[in-house]
């Protein structure tokens, strides 16, 4: 059983709980808030849990493994803290804002003899595994995949506050906060691609409310559409010269279909998690406890390969972090 931390007390926090808990590998004991009556108010629906509100203090407490889900521009110094104190770090998605932060990530992990891991959740599905299997004998020509949700923090952004997901103190964005599932999705059946790039619609802060790219591969090209001030009802596709896979999404894949180019079509076998965050959870529990040192080796390096890609497209579409300014 891993004792888990937790930095960050927003619904996503007590979301990736309820996985951990029911994956039975977890147990939550110990919780750091900026302040001490919001802990106590977030571990009030769980037993036994230590309170924090100084990072240092809760990284000398006894727990195994640290999730992260504090505003993207945190991640990287709360990461290599908690390493450094000899914890493994379960970081939140978009992990780091600088390609060069993950690979200093990687290293501090390694030389503490600790895991990091990208909680991207949709990388860890079995859906992927199926999709990918049923891909190998046929020529990919194309894909385009998406991932754009209406925010729940729009109203605050039209009524003139900045939210911490639209502020480039924060880095936030939809790039960075969902068109870094599509990257995923794409590197995860693709490979890494060799190129890429992003137009968006941009605030004056130059944080992007949406935006379409365009992941280049040697034989093809992978379209990713991202949004936070639109939704997309559209499905996911993938081309292929026998025929199409449409998938229900991309950030948690609930269906799909090939339909060849007679009209026939054929289900694929995809088996849904009971929870978005199932199927990472035992991934990051397996990792830790049972190391396969090719799967975790990939989940690095797939990571690296998206801060590239999310760096590159940032650039191309000129998105520009406080740090950065
Ligand atoms: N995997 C998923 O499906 C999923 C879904 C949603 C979000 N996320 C990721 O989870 C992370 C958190 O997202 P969120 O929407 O919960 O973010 P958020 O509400 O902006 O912040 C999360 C927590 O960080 C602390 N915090 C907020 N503002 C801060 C500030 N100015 N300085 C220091 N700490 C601050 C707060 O905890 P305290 O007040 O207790 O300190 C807050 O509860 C992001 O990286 C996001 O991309 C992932």
């Amino acid at each position: 059983m891993l004792k888990l931390g937790v930095i960050g007390t927003g619904a996503i926090s007590h979301h990736f709980i309820e996985a951990a808990h029911a994956s039975g590998e977890y147990k939550l004991v110990a919780v750091y808030s900026r302040k001490l009556e919001t802990a106590a108010t977030f571990a009030s629906r769980y037993q036994d849990i230590q309170l924090f509100d100084q990072l240092e203090d809760f990284f000398q407490s006894s727990f195994d493994v640290v999730y992260i889900a504090s505003p993207n521009s945190l991640h990287f110094a709360q990461a290599q803290a908690a390493l450094s104190a000899g914890k493994h770090v379960i970081l939140e998605k978009p992990a780091v804002t600088q390609p060069q932060e993950w690979l200093d990530l990687k290293q501090t992990a390694e030389k503490k003899h600790c895991f990091i891991f990208e909680a991207a959740r949709n990388y860890h599905e079995e859906a992927f595994t199926t999709i990918k299997n049923f891909l190998a004998d046929k020529q990919v020509l194309g894909a385009d995949f998406n991932y754009a949700k209406y925010s729940s923090k729009m109203p605050d952004l039209l009524d003139g506050q900045t939210p911490n997901v639209f502020s480039d103190r924060f880095a936030g964005g939809a790039l960075m906060d969902l068109g870094i599932y599509p990257l995923y999705a794409a590197i995860r059946l693709f490979g890494k691609a060799q190129g890429a790039t992003y137009q968006a619609q941009q605030l004056d802060n130059s944080i992007d409310l949406n935006g379409d790219g365009i992941l280049f591969y040697p034989e093809f090209q992978v379209h990713i559409k991202a949004g936070k001030n639109i939704t997309s009802n559209l499905p996911c596709e993938i081309y292929t010269a026998d025929g199409t896979l449409t998938l229900s999404t991309i950030e948690h894949v609930r269906s799909a279909i090939f339909t060849n180019h007679k009209g026939n079509q054929v289900q694929l076998p995809i088996q849904q998690a009971p929870h978005t965050m199932t199927e990472e959870v035992a991934a990051f529990a397996q990792m830790i406890q049972q190391p396969d040192q090719t799967l975790y080796q990939n989940c690095l390096d797939d990571a690296g390969s998206v801060h590239e890609l999310l760096y590159t497209m940032r650039q191309t579409a000129g998105i520009r972090f406080e740090e950065e300014k």
